[in-house]
């Protein structure tokens, strides 16, 4: 940071408030935190009204199309706010920055934003907020900030969960995703670095920590260390402490024996593997370069149910792939119902500028409509009985929160990732218990406490 700057500037931030809106994934959530830590540093106070907040940031995603209406939607909705308060700093970050098509747009048509950066210059905030303060001219960076292997510090979204990222960037260039473009090449963070950050959180009463890759399973595969996931993976379970061990996401052509052996000697390494099947015809998988067949799938998946039973497992499917004919849907309605899915997220495909599938032709909207809702036709009531079966179990779940619809109620999950509600007091908010389950319902499961850890 610019100490000069800062202590010019030190009184500026007194009792100024900030509002951060995310878009998209966990790795954008976890930039948030990053980006909220930052500004918390200077001096800012969070305040969930983003009208009302001197600093308002908008952290974005452009996976699909609609993600970047809704900004846009969005950022238009200050304009009036900035014209009435010039004093306001208007901010954009995150993917959607990161291709000049989507900046351009930004920096054209919304003279409104005052400071526009990227996924890999988020340490360099603090200075880009004092070179718009000394300025008053829009400042738009989307450089690569030198601190690269950071052990870096964030808000994170309580006091007992965490995300800790382990790479960033990918290089596996799916024909339909923007990502490796928005966030470049794979590179992995070192293994010390990583353990010396969960060491940390756990030391300081961080219960679940969740590692974030685009491709868990090719960590380390360009690094000068020697260390594998499932290595890694290993290495942070045996940390003295570690209640719960999660990551996302995996990657079903990498997805390997040892990862799973790795699994089943770590009662902390939660018993949930997302494992995105994208689409079940092996046609529409080749078009879409996921390298890997439904029979590969199938068998990923068996292996993982013979090693570990009591597994849940979840999934993304995109539905509509300009290559995608009736029949190639109907494999993938066939893989649904041989896997038998926990849970699925479900897209349908959005053709995104600069990636190999967006000169193809699209498919009938109204096809692709009647596909999507035909795929959770299938899905939900299989989401319905795998959480049947959990009535007459007893779980540990991690209290998360008060639910919004009821203050007597408490949601939580199990480390099969179950969203469960029970009653409770808040103060369990952030203990593990224990929950016979009574009742379910396609996405979630309710129970009576029993025990608390
Ligand atoms: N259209 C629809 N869904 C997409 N995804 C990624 N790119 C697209 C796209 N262009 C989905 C994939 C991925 C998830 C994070 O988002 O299913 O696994
Ligand atoms: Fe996108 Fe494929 Fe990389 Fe996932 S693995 S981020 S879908 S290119």
């Amino acid at each position: 940071m610019n100490l000069k700057a800062l202590e010019k500037y030190k009184d500026y931030f007194k009792g100024k408030t900030y509002n951060v809106t995310t878009f998209g994934c966990q790795m954008n959530e976890h930039d948030s935190e990053r980006i909220s830590y930052l500004l918390e540093d200077l001096g800012y106070k969070h305040t969930d009204i983003r009208e009302e907040a001197d600093f308002i940031l908008f952290n974005t995603c452009l996976v699909r199309e609609n993600a970047e209406l809704k900004l846009v939607g969005q950022i238009s909705s200050l304009k009036k706010i900035k014209q009435a308060h010039p004093e306001k700093i208007i901010a954009v970050s995150g993917c959607m920055m990161q291709t000049s098509t989507a900046r351009e747009m930004i920096e054209k048509n919304h003279k409104e934003v005052d400071i526009i950066f990227g996924t890999k210059n988020i340490n360099s905030l603090q200075n880009l907020i004092f070179k718009y303060l000394e300025t008053g001219e829009r400042v738009v960076d989307v450089s690569t900030d030198l601190v690269k292997d950071d052990f870096v510090k964030y808000n994170s979204k309580n006091n007992f969960q965490a995300y800790v990222n382990i790479m960033r960037g990918c290089d596996n260039f799916c024909s339909y995703c923007i990502v490796p473009q928005a966030r470049g090449r794979e590179e992995s963070r070192r293994p010390s670095n990583i353990i010396e950050e969960v060491e940390y959180l756990v030391a300081n009463g961080y219960k679940e920590i969740t590692l974030l890759g685009q491709n868990v399973n090719s960590y380390g595969n360009k690094s000068d260390f020697n260390v594998t996931f499932p290595q890694l993976l290993d290495k942070i379970a045996s940390i003295d402490g570690l209640e719960r061990l999660r990551f996302t996401t995996s990657h079903p052509k990498d997805l390997s024996k040892d990862l799973i052996k790795v699994m089943k000697n770590h009662d902390n390494i939660c018993k949930y593997f997302h494992l995105p099947l994208q689409s079940g015809s092996d046609k529409v998988l080749k078009d879409m370069n996921r390298r890997y067949t439904q029979k590969d799938y199938i068998e990923k998946v068996k292996m993982l149910r013979e090693e570990i039973p009591e597994i849940a497992i979840s999934t993304d499917i995109i539905v509509g792939f300009p290559t995608e004919t009736e029949e190639d849907f109907l494999e993938t309605l066939n893989v649904c119902r041989k896997v038998g899915f926990d849970y699925a997220f479900t897209f349908i495909y959005s053709p995104r500028p600069k990636t190999k599938a967006y000169k193809l032709a699209t498919i009938d909207k109204d096809i692709v409509q009647d596909r999507f809702q035909r795929l959770l036709d299938e899905l939900y009531p299989t989401f319905y009985e795998k959480n049947k079966a959990y009535i007459g179990t007893r779980h540990k779940v991690l209290l998360e929160s008060v639910s919004k619809n009821d203050p007597d109620v408490l949601t939580g999950r199990t480390d099969t990732n179950k969203l469960v509600h029970v009653k409770a007091s808040k103060s369990l908010v952030g203990k593990i218990v224990e929950v016979d389950i009574k009742e379910n319902t396609s996405f979630t499961i309710t129970g009576d406490l029993v025990k608390i850890y």
